[in-house]
């Protein structure tokens, strides 16, 4: 037992899951300068502050592995959505998509609107000048960051419908070789979207070759989630292996009644080239996706639902079908009338959304939309909803499974040194939450309901949400890759 040593925080009482997986135990945690000092009966610790945690939960802070908050970051740096939930790191720069390095053409280039429509926040043309931004002005949570291969093709070519030329990838590489040597974990595509769908695996190896030097993380938005996805799987491999990095597939899912039940079939590629290289996934606990409004993707849903209009604002909101009565127009018109615009669409499967969910080194990510007008809960929900739905109410792994997907797990995958676990020395980012009374709030209807049972938020050792409000502390920091962490499937595997 320790002594009455003097320590910044203590949390005392706590039921503590610490990330590994290891079964739950009973301990008071203290904090000093930032980092976890103690771990243990503290019972003659004295402390600045002291938090009551009997009857709760104490885990690391939540890592989201897959977000576009680039901008919330610096425009709503309590990040109220994420904090809620309980996450302490959010990962942005995802689908290809970042506000760094974006010149500020971008707000017309969808998907790039996602983080901006015109309001100038693409302001930032290389990473330094984004992360400096980032250190001015620090957020409550922490980030991680990746460079995005779409954002660079809008920054060097005229015409995005085309490969790009050697001397337009060398650009983009010597872009993304700054990104990376400024602090970037690694590089994002989007060869889903448009303005990325016709560049060939060989134009993202090509851009994508510093990764190698500065052991970085290649991530990816597949080119095709649908009938395409298991061919799509075997590119992004191979991409990875050509690189000689780790690959991690963004928010993994079947796409379409057609592709329903194939991820028996995706879980077993997956696992397979794990055998033989370094592969990470993600996914959000909903049977509905989001992002830009299109054409293809409205065929491949059972409904669909529209989250922002740039000349239709007052549409927000309302079934497509309901939006195209209003304008008194077909739904094809409809779709065509009301872009730039936002959309949420019902098109996956629950059999494959839990499969995946369950499967053994799948992350959480939410991949949620801070600036659509009517997000898709998975903004506001997804920690709680894996914790309190999928893990407690449905049984689909235990509690300790749950928080190690959304802490330990993306921490190792990610190289977040000293984070994702509760232990002495590691940096003090903590989430108390009630077990019992955890869940989701936010639904279609009600987007932007905070979720329940979060109690205290800590990052880097202060607390930066209490009682279902921010502090006003802003202790985030630009968190880099440390590339020399075990190699990432071995601790993965029990
Ligand atoms: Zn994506
Ligand atoms: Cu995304």
């Amino acid at each position: 037992m320790a002594g009455g040593e003097h320590y910044d925080l203590v949390v005392r009482g706590a039921t503590i899951i610490d990330g590994t997986r290891a079964p739950r135990f009973a301990a008071d945690i203290a904090v000093r300068e930032g980092m976890i000092a103690a771990i243990g009966r503290l019972d003659r610790a004295r402390a600045h502050a002291e938090v009551d945690a009997s009857g709760r939960v104490v885990a690391p802070g939540f890592i989201d592995a897959h977000t576009h908050d680039d901008r919330l970051l610096l425009c709503a740096p309590d990040m109220a959505p994420k904090a809620s939930q309980g996450v302490t790191t959010v990962v942005v720069g995802n689908c290809g998509i970042s506000l760094a390095l974006s010149p500020p053409h971008a707000a017309s280039i969808p998907p790039l609107d996602l983080l901006d429509a015109g309001g100038g926040w693409f302001r930032f043309p290389s990473f330094a000048a984004y992360r400096e931004e980032l250190a001015a002005r620090p957020a409550a949570l922490n980030a991680a960051c990746l460079a995005g291969h779409t954002t660079l093709r809008a920054a060097v070519m005229d015409r995005l419908d085309r490969a790009a030329t050697p001397a337009e990838t060398a650009r983009m590489r010597e872009r993304a070789r700054e990104a990376l040597g400024c602090g970037a974990i690694g590089i994002s595509t989007g060869t889903a979207y448009e303005p990325a769908a016709a560049a060939p695996a060989q134009e993202l190896i090509e851009v994508c070759r510093p990764l190698a030097e500065y052991g970085g993380l290649y991530v990816t938005h597949m080119r095709r989630e649908d009938e395409g996805v298991a061919a799509s799987l075997e590119e992004t491999f191979a991409i990875g292996r050509a690189l000689g990095v780790p690959v991690i597939v963004s928010h993994h899912k079947c796409v379409g009644a057609a592709s329903h039940g194939r991820s028996r079939e995706t879980l077993a590629l997956i696992e397979r080239a794990m055998r033989s290289q370094c592969v990470g996934l993600d996914c959000y606990p909903y049977v509905a996706s989001s992002t830009v409004l299109r054409a293809d993707r409205v065929a491949q849903s059972s409904r669909v639902l529209v989250t922002w209009s740039r000349p239709h604002p007052e549409l927000a909101g309302l079934d497509l079908e309901e939006a195209a009565r209003r304008l008194g127009v077909s739904k094809e018109a409809a779709i065509e009338a009301i872009k730039p615009a936002g959309a949420i669409y019902f098109m996956l499967d629950e059999a494959d959304v839990r499969r995946i969910l369950a499967f053994g080194e799948t992350m959480i990510g939410s991949d949620g939309l801070p600036h659509d007008a009517r997000p898709h809960p998975r903004l506001w929900g997804t920690f709680p909803r894996v914790l309190g739905r999928y893990s407690r109410d449905l049984g689909l792994f235990p509690l300790e499974t749950a928080v190690w997907k959304m802490t330990g797990l993306p921490a190792a995958k990610f190289g977040l040194a000293g984070r994702g676990v509760l232990r002495p020395g590691a940096h003090a980012d903590i989430t108390v939450f009630d077990a019992a009374s955890v869940g989701d709030a936010a639904d279609y209807d009600n987007p932007t309901a905070p979720a329940t049972g979060i109690d205290t938020v800590i990052v880097n050792g202060e607390v930066v949400w209490r009682e279902g409000r921010p502090t006003g502390a802003r202790p985030g920091r630009l968190l880099r890759r440390n590339a020399h962490q075990p190699p990432m499937n071995a601790d993965a595997r029990r």
